[in-house]
């Protein structure tokens, strides 16, 4: 008994020894790591697995109990890819304006899209499309210069090592009353993601699911550690228990600019994650454009979901999206990457982000205005205010611009309806300095120089 706590205490120093330490890298290093995902703004996020063949939800549907999970199972027959074209995927992925992609390695249902060695479900074993298809997926996005992110679920109920199954209902086991058991799946997690970073190095790692055990459980520390050992440059997201970099609020953009430097909004096209065959409540192309430019103005990015079919293709709804998205991104390429979050709601009656200089102020305008475009508090002089996407200059007029006042009036931008973008316009306001803004309740007067 003894001797085996010494060799585990050995055994423990050992590997905190060798887990490079969170806390080693400077916030100046993490900047600079961060640096792509903080000027991508656009990630296509990807649910393909055997619930693509469109009957029911992503994992969910077995683990409620709304489907038995024999027949969640039998949608594996469907999963054939036979139409799956990687190349098309990922040109149309790139032509969207997106800089990142993260696709469902595996979701809570355990079905690998890769040939794992480390477990018998997934897609070369247990489907009928019986090939790696996340492989040919990687070399294309690598190919378009695009970021290569994996989402990976953390649980996997169908497995006997994994304590739940149902949402209700009692647990198969208690982790910490056997712990072997448990390790055992812990043993199969750490192998399957030593799989994938060995194997893909991929940019970024979307961890799901860890709300069901605590970080010491899940080994969160030392997973992180085991991955930027040989991938240190890989980013992480949050649902890895205070182990992640960058927050992730699902289905709904922020309304106060989150805490955290970096954040990303998941976001569906219609109500669901996976492909639905009777799902048709898409948001429009205008809701979404409107969701990526609210990131932009809060410093975050889109990760805007597709759920292709069973055998590969992209629904023509969601296709017809993504083109859009390329239509209004390629547009307006300028407002969007060099970008830092805008200023404080109230100076105008439109989204807004800076240049990274601070020197131009872009206005997103997701409406036909009937009027000049007003702006307040902008105590910068204007050198220009140019139509991002096809530079026109406009006209404009600073009113109440007065000597003995610091509030510094209020300015006018008129907005021809010519210049206009059939779905947002965005104006470049180019400053002399980089931007200031008075954020004052307005001054009463001291003495008048009028006459002078
Ligand atoms: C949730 C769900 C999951 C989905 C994910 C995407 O965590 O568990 O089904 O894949 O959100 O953000």
């Amino acid at each position: 008994m003894k001797l085996k706590n010494t060799l585990l205490i050995a055994l423990s120093l050992l590997m905190t020894a060798t887990v490079p330490s969170l806390h080693a890298e400077t916030p100046e290093q993490k900047a600079e790591r961060m640096e792509w995902f903080s000027k991508a703004k656009l990630g296509i996020f990807i649910h393909w697995g055997i619930y693509s063949s469109g009957k029911t939800s992503e994992s969910w549907a077995f683990h409620n109990q709304i489907v038995t999970l024999e027949d969640y199972m039998k949608q594996r027959e469907e999963f054939t890819a036979a139409n799956y074209d990687p190349a098309y995927w990922a040109k149309l992925i790139k032509e969207s304006g997106a800089q990142y992609t993260v696709i469902t390695t595996k979701h809570h249902d355990g079905f690998a899209l890769w040939d794992t060695k480390a477990g018998d479900f997934s897609a070369v074993k247990s489907s009928p499309a019986g090939r790696d298809v996340l492989a040919p997926f990687a070399e294309e996005v690598r190919k378009q210069g695009i970021k290569l992110g994996f989402y990976y679920s953390l649980i996997d109920w169908p497995r006997e090592d994994y304590p739940n199954i149902y949402r209700k209902g009692p647990a198969r086991y208690d982790i910490h009353k056997e712990p072997e058991r448990w390790q055992h799946f812990v043993d199969f997690n750490f192998a399957q993601l030593k799989e994938l970073n060995n194997t893909w190095k991929p940019d970024l790692y979307w961890f799901d699911g860890d709300w069901e055990q605590t970080a010491e459980d899940w080994k969160a520390k030392e997973i992180v550690a085991m991955l930027r050992e040989t991938n240190p440059g890989v980013i992480i997201n949050s649902r890895i228990q205070g182990y992640g970099d960058y927050d992730t609020p699902e289905l709904g953009v922020p309304v106060t600019k989150p805490q955290s430097q970096w954040w990303e909004t998941c976001m569906t096209m219609n109500d669901s994650w996976g492909y639905r065959l009777d799902d048709k409540n898409y948001k429009s192309d205008m809701v979404l454009l409107r969701m990526l430019v609210d990131c932009i103005s809060l410093g975050g990015n889109l990760l805007l979901d597709i759920g292709p079919k069973a055998d590969g293709t992209i629904p023509e709804e969601q296709v017809a999206i993504l083109k859009e998205f390329g239509r209004w991104t390629s547009k307006h390429k300028e407002a969007i990457y060099d970008t830092k979050p805008g200023i404080p709601a109230g100076h105008v009656q439109a989204y807004t982000s800076l240049s990274l200089d601070g020197k131009t102020l872009y206005l997103y305008i997701p409406y036909k205005p009937t009027e000049n475009i007003e702006i307040k508090g902008l105590k910068s002089r204007i050198k220009d205010v140019r139509v991002v996407g096809n530079n026109e200059k406009l006209k404009w007029v600073r009113y109440n611009d007065i000597s003995w006042s610091e509030v510094p009036g209020v300015c006018y931008v008129e907005v021809p309806e010519n210049v206009l973008d059939e779905k947002i316009t965005v104006l470049a306001v180019d400053l002399e300095e980089p931007i200031k803004l008075y954020r004052g309740a307005g001054q009463v007067i001291s003495f008048n120089d009028y006459d002078d």
